[in-house]
């Protein structure tokens, strides 16, 4: 990678460093992050059980994939490769950060479950050999990279052929969020600023980054306003103004704005 990559990345890293996803969850101050009190804490907030079509995949992807490897980019504390450990995959989990590896790791510890490994890895430059894994997921992940292709190529160079990459999700353009991101300045979600690289894509340039992959999957998602955790006048307007009004779109309309594309796709 050239120095300029290099900067961005170490920008990256050293936001989510500081903001693993979850700690912005955490409105009792008493909770040690990384204690039991504090994962049952933030727990609804988090991915898999915020968003029920991620619990969904999840539980489908583990049908297919018990007694198999799957590698998570991005971990962050771990709660979506637990539900894999808990399904009888064998999991690695990796995060371009030492906090979140090091939260993931006590959270399986607590929960009593055995990951293959936990390390930091940069989704840009696995450290992985070539046809390591039988899947890879990434859930909210590639598009805070800076460079999405490059890690959706890095997935599968370390995927055996025949091997599945499950990206939940890309951000999507045009999308209700994109909208109210740009408009408000800021993310309406719970972070108090925003990550250095938020890039949000067309459904065409998201389908473009899979060469060499045959798409199983491509589906939009996220298409209603959910609660956010945020508090201050922008979050007012959005739960009491935007959310409802948005809400009531008849359903193919909503779709069309959908906040995220998730692929599923197959190594050639
Ligand atoms: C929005 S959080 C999602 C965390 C987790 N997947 C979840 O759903 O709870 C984004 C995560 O991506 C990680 N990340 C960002 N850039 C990365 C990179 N280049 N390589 C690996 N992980 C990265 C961050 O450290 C952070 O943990």
């Amino acid at each position: 990678m050239n120095a300029g990559n290099d900067l961005r990345v170490s920008a990256v890293r050293s936001y989510w460093d500081t903001h693993t996803l979850g700690l912005q969850y955490a409105s009792d101050p008493t909770l040690e992050p990384g204690s039991a009190e504090f994962f049952a804490h933030i727990r609804p907030w988090m991915n898999p059980y915020k968003f029920p079509w991620i619990m969904r995949r999840i539980e489908c992807e583990a049908a297919l994939l018990a007694g198999k490897h799957l590698l998570e980019v991005g971990c962050g504390m771990g709660f979506d490769s637990l539900e894999f450990l808990k399904r009888g995959v064998r999991v690695t989990a990796t995060d371009l950060t030492e906090n979140a590896a090091r939260l993931a790791r006590r959270h399986f510890e607590l929960e009593g479950v055995n990951a293959e490994c936990v390390q930091v890895e940069n989704a840009l430059a696995l450290s992985f050999p070539d046809a390591t894994f039988d899947a890879v997921w990434a859930n909210g992940v590639l598009h805070h990279t800076g460079d999405a292709r490059r890690a959706v190529q890095e997935v599968r160079r370390v995927l055996k052929p025949g091997g599945r990459a499950i990206i939940s999700h890309f951000y999507r353009r045009p999308s209700w969020m994109w909208t109210l991101h740009r408009l408000g300045r800021e993310p309406i979600e719970a972070h108090e600023e925003d990550a250095p690289v938020s890039e949000f894509y067309t459904d065409d340039e998201v389908l473009g980054f899979f060469t060499g992959f045959e798409i199983v999957e491509a589906v939009r998602e996220h298409h209603r306003a959910l609660p956010v955790a945020k508090r201050g006048a922008k979050a007012a307007l959005y739960r009491w103004g935007f959310r409802p009004a948005y809400n009531l779109l008849p359903e193919p309309l909503a779709l069309k704005w959908a906040y995220k594309l998730s692929v599923t796709a197959i190594r050639r």
